[in-house]
């Protein structure tokens, strides 16, 4: 019998039984203490909806636009590195799912399948996302790939010029492709499903950057390789120079200031995604949904401002809309889904909080979620 979804958690329960422990705790990480990764979540928990009744709910629509595109709701799935380490081909499967859930995909500079394989096995354009390199001929290259691949917009992470330390990616040895060791291999054996999955796959690994970046090519901690690669040098003038070489539509992620909202305006960036990488990075950040109404109220009426952090149903994207995001990502929710089952559980991450944010629109008395605002919250003084 298959099992029965009726949520996220449920999928997050197979993922966890399905996938080796290395990636799967690469997932779950926070960085230090994980209470920014912890905050995420449970800071959704505070604010409450307003229940309104005897409103006519016929009709209702999720529908919007994100930079302009068309989207089912206002959902993206966010860039995640090692995908490909979840489930085989795990990007190109993510990026199938979200086409057919209409929603954006982003892929990552940190992907295991390259901006090629996954434009060659989609019919719509994906996002990509670039972390800015030491050596500027690699980052040009990789920004040639995407908008040869139709890629249509460039989702720029600027919170990770160096790495916020994860205790267990150091203590599993994480890197990638994974080093065999009799710890890592008896770990892996242990998950048949995940690991008879891998065999059937191409061998794809690090595909935006194997043989395009130095030192990648043999199994490294992936700590010391992105502090070895990524450039500590990123700044303002180096963004304007990234989005006149791109030249198209361009989103800053990281942004969880509202002075930094402020430069990315004035850099030209079609949208800002609030976000402290999941709590990946700065571990003591305010959780991102704390920081959104400070940002939207600093930028918000002149540049799209998107979220992610801590989104796990449609009850979260609610939230997140209501204090004026104009759309959100999900990270971990969808790789639950993809390390569970693939394309499938993506798509049912993607369906569930579909379903999730419609019901709970309509309950707050709302049918169109452009009319979703502070009037549908109960949101603790003092939250910002
Ligand atoms: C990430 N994130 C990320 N961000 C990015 O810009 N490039 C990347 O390669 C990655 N890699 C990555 C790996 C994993 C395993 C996670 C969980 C996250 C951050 C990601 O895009 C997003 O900001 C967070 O995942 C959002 O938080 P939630 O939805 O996971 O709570």
């Amino acid at each position: 019998m298959p099992p029965v979804i009726t949520n996220v958690d449920d999928l997050h329960a197979i993922y966890r039984r399905r996938v080796p422990k290395m990636f799967y705790d690469y997932c779950q990480s926070g960085s230090w203490t994980e209470q920014t990764y912890r905050e995420n979540e449970s800071d959704f928990d505070l604010i409450r909806l307003r229940q309104r009744v005897a409103v006519d709910m016929e009709g209702r629509s999720t529908a919007t636009t994100m930079i302009g595109r068309e989207v089912a709701m206002p959902v993206a799935l966010a860039p995640v590195g090692l995908t490909g380490m979840q489930h085989a081909d795990g990007e190109i499967l993510a990026a199938k799912a979200a086409e057919a859930a209409g929603v954006p995909f982003t892929l990552s500079t940190m992907s295991i399948c390259s901006i090629e394989d996954v434009a060659e096995h989609t019919t719509k354009p994906f996002w990509f996302q670039l972390y800015v390199m030491r050596d500027e001929d690699f980052v040009d290259r990789l920004i040639e790939r995407a908008r040869a691949a139709g890629c249509d917009a460039l989702v720029l992470t600027l919170d990770l010029q160096i790495l916020g330390q994860r205790h267990k990616d150091l203590k599993n040895g994480l890197s990638a492709p994974p080093k065999l060791t009799p710890a890592s291999v008896a770990n892996m054996m242990t998950k048949i499903g995940w690991g008879l999955n891998m065999l059937q796959t191409k061998r794809r690994f690090f595909g935006n950057i194997v043989g395009h970046a130095k030192g990648v090519e043999n199994a490294a901690s992936l700590a010391s390789w992105t502090n070895e690669q990524f450039d500590p040098r990123l700044d303002w003038e180096k963004v304007r120079r990234i989005k006149e070489k791109w030249g198209g539509k361009l989103i800053l992620k990281g942004i969880l200031d509202a002075e930094d909202a402020r430069m990315a305006l004035q850099v030209g960036a079609d949208a800002i995604i609030v976000s402290n990488h999941g709590g990946r990075q700065l571990d003591g950040a305010l959780s991102s949904i704390r920081m959104l109404p400070e940002i939207v109220d600093a930028v918000g009426d002149k540049i799209e401002v998107h979220m992610d952090g801590g989104v796990r149903s449609g009850q979260d994207v609610l939230k997140a809309v209501a204090l004026g995001a104009r759309g959100t990502y999900i990270g971990r929710a969808f790789i639950y889904g993809l390390g569970a089952m693939g394309q499938k559980g993506v798509a049912q991450t993607l369906e569930v909080i579909r379903k999730e944010l419609d019901t709970t629109m309509a309950l707050c008395g709302e049918k169109d979620v452009h009319d979703l605002g502070p009037h549908n919250l109960l949101v603790p003084k003092g939250f910002r």
